[in-house]
């Protein structure tokens, strides 16, 4: 769906007067339109229509309009279809929902509800559209490398390091939080390091048991162990001259962190069930979420190995602690999520971000960045295209305003009624001062919104 044109609405009613009076109401709300007098003429003229949305009347006599809707759903899934059924015809209503509408009105219907169930389905279609583009997008950009973001001076600190240590040959060890961007930042390791061109292997050690990680990383000749089948290159192999990622080095157990420490220390190793041993040249970047020295103090990781890694140790810290980014992040995932548009987060919605604690750091901030641009349909996000766990506590809404101006004194009514004015106004402004939008964003009807309007002077022009 064309987010810029108005959206396209087909009537298929047998009845003209039924025809002409929906169009009406309809292009006055903004829609095109189009007609068709049957079923049979409604399918085909639908790819040439190529409506967003259809209104279908139940009963017409070529093709039954319950036909048409299984056809419809069968050929366009995505086409939401509202029904027009008789009143007290519950039967054929719960058959239509079963085939696929999206809803039914009962004739003679309110009109208000009928605008209302219209939006509603046209923004359900066109978050699936929406859905589905960002899907194929970021699939494509999967392969594209990523750039990393923060101005922050913890992150410029971080980054400067990367500089300073990506040319040599050291380990480098990488600790923080999930999601706080450990991969990435070896990934800017080994993209800036004189090791580009060769081999790249990661390795997820929290990911597999002991004996299947062990052959993971030095391999195995033929027939070795139950079900090893052929000889098999392990990942030390695979990344000679090259560097070697370990995620999740604090899985290790005791016993492979002894092998892992000895090929660190001789660039040598067998592979399991071999004889011969092998000459590697790795540069080892290691990631943990846990504090490894810890780790070592409590025995369960040993000292000698952390000293191997710990060459180089960077900590990349959790993004509570450096919330003066989490604007260029948001801006940066804005445009990762909808390249080439003009993308936006509203002030409110920023604060929140601003002020919550990111458990999953950076990862979840990109996922409620996501998330959210799918929700909404302006591309603004706002407050309320937040996970609701980020949303404001009604109190906290109602307290901000209530010390915006001099609190005191002010009577009750007169802060009600300047609280519901400002939150009039800003569903019309999320919604661009589309009507229908507004009344549903805020659960009250037409007739209440326009009066509502109209009390507080809320007009284009002036407001
Ligand atoms: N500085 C950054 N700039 C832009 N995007 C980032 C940055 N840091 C992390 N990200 C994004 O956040 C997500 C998580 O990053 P990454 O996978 O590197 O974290 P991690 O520390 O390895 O997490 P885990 O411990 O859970 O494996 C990724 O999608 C990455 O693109
Ligand atoms: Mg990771």
């Amino acid at each position: 769906m064309n987010r810029t044109m108005p959206a396209h609405i087909l009537i298929v009613d047998d009845e003209a007067a039924m025809r002409s009076n929906l169009r009406e109401v309809l292009q006055s709300e903004g829609y095109r339109v189009s007609e068709a007098a049957g079923g049979r003429e409604a399918l085909d003229g639908l790819e040439e229509a190529a409506p967003d949305l259809v209104m279908l009347d139940l009963r017409m006599p070529d093709l039954d309009g319950m036909e048409v809707l299984s056809t419809l759903n069968e050929q366009h899934p995505d086409l939401p279809v509202i029904m027009l059924t008789a009143h007290g015809t519950s039967e054929a209503s719960i058959r239509a929902m079963k085939l696929g509408a999206y809803d039914y009105v009962e004739k003679p219907f309110e009109l208000e509800e009928l605008l209302i169930i219209t939006q509603r389905a046209l923004d359900y279609s066109r978050m699936l559209h929406q859905n589905r583009d960002l899907r194929s997008r970021m699939n494509q950009e999967e392969e594209l490398s990523e750039e990393l973001v923060g101005g922050s001076s913890r992150m410029r600190d971080i980054f400067k390091m990367v500089g300073k240590v990506a040319d040599t040959d050291t380990s480098v060890l990488l600790e923080g939080e999930s999601g706080t961007g450990k991969e990435m930042i070896a990934d800017a390791l080994q993209s800036h390091s004189r090791r580009v061109d060769k081999p790249y292997i990661k390795v997820n050690c929290g990911a597999l048991p002991e004996s299947l990680l062990e052959s993971e990383l030095f391999g195995h000749e033929a027939g070795s162990f139950t079900g090893a089948g052929g000889q098999r290159k392990g990942r030390f192999e695979l990344a000679d001259t090259g560097t070697l990622f370990l995620d999740e080095i604090d899985a290790m157990t005791p016993a492979l962190q002894v092998k892992l420490l000895r090929v660190l220390q001789k660039q040598q190793f067998e592979r399991i069930g071999g004889e011969k041993t092998l000459d590697v040249d790795v540069r080892i970047i290691a990631a943990s979420n846990r504090h490894l020295e810890t780790e070592v103090r409590e025995g369960r990781f040993r000292q000698d190995l952390y000293y191997r890694l710990n060459v180089i140790y960077l900590h990349i810290p959790p993004l509570r602690d450096h919330p003066e980014d989490i604007p260029d992040l948001a801006a940066h995932f804005l445009k990762k999520f909808h390249p080439g548009k003009n993308a936006m987060i509203s002030g409110r919605a920023m604060q929140r971000l601003m002020e919550y604690h990111w458990p999953g750091n950076i990862r979840e901030l990109e996922n409620v960045i996501q998330r959210g641009l799918v929700l909404s349909y302006s591309e603004v996000i706002t407050v309320d295209h937040l996970p609701s766990y980020l949303q404001p506590l009604e109190d906290e809404e109602a307290q901000a305003d209530i010390a915006a101006p001099d609190g005191e004194g002010i009577p009750l009514k007169k802060l009600l009624a300047d609280y519901e004015k400002k939150l009039i106004r800003r569903a019309l402004d999320e919604t661009e001062w589309n009507r229908t939008r507004t009344a549903r964003l805020l659960g009250i009807n037409r007739r209440q919104l326009f009066s509502k309007m109209k009390r507080y002077g809320l007009d284009r022009g002036r407001s």
